[in-house]
């Protein structure tokens, strides 16, 4: 399977079944025992990368880059606390329920532009960059080439999350339905720390801060990278 097979994959999954299951996680809506860990698990990643950037910034006007958005589980946040955000994902299904929660919750929805856009067609320049459980989706060379891009984007750090290679193979085949592909071959990869990491210093970034999200079904490895 190549890797413009696991993108069109990916954003057809995003755009329908996967959609579904991921906005429920992601919502509150009525979720099996598995969702719901992983819904607690990926909240407590949220709030770490909120945590890093609340303690370092006035977020006023900060310029940030949410690649591969979902429903806004940062952006808004980010936005209500002053940032400027650009926020984008492949599946236009998630930005439209982005958008749609961003205009309910936000008395100032100026601060999150929304776009539908693959994150290696994003240009501009943003003080950060973040890119939350996404890169579960991509083989490493693919995840290599995606974090050399988002770098290109950045002026002084990058946040990513991804699913370490360590702990996570026992557990695919029961959150099988929760990534696209049939569920006894789930596309989910794992990516090895120092392999993410050579390819973040390749870049010009080294890592400042580290954390590690794990619950029963839920395991992700969060970096904060600042250009040298
Ligand atoms: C598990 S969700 C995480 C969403 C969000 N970052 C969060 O943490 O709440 C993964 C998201 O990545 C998006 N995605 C996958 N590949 C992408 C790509 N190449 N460019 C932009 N978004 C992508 C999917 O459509 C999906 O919304």
């Amino acid at each position: 399977m190549n890797v413009a097979d696991d993108k069109t994959i990916v954003k057809e999954y995003f755009n329908s079944v996967g959609f579904d299951r991921w906005k429920r996680i992601y919502e509150g809506g009525e979720v099996n025992k598995v969702q719901l860990d992983i819904r607690n698990g990926h909240q407590q990643t949220v709030e770490k990368i909120l945590g890093w950037l609340k303690a370092d910034n006035n977020l006023s006007g900060l310029s940030i880059c949410d690649a591969g958005c979902g429903t806004g589980n940062l952006s808004i946040p980010l936005a209500e606390a002053g940032a400027k955000v650009y926020a984008s994902d492949i599946s236009d299904k998630m930005v439209q329920e982005a958008k749609e929660i961003a205009s309910n919750a936000l008395k100032n929805p100026e601060n999150v532009t929304f776009a539908v856009q693959d994150l290696e067609d994003l240009n501009g320049s943003y003080d950060t960059v973040i890119c939350c459980d996404v890169l579960i989706h991509y083989p490493q060379d693919k995840a290599d080439e995606m974090i050399s891009h988002l770098c290109s984007l950045s002026q002084s750090r990058v946040i990513l999350s991804f699913a370490p290679k360590t702990c996570f193979l026992t557990i695919l085949k029961k959150i099988g339905s929760l990534f696209p592909g049939p569920s006894k071959t789930t596309r989910a990869y794992q990516h090895r720390e120092a392999d993410i990491v050579k390819i973040l210093e390749t870049n010009g970034f080294t890592i400042q801060r580290q954390e590690m999200t794990s619950t029963r079904f839920y395991y992700s490895r969060l970096l904060e990278a600042k250009r040298k």
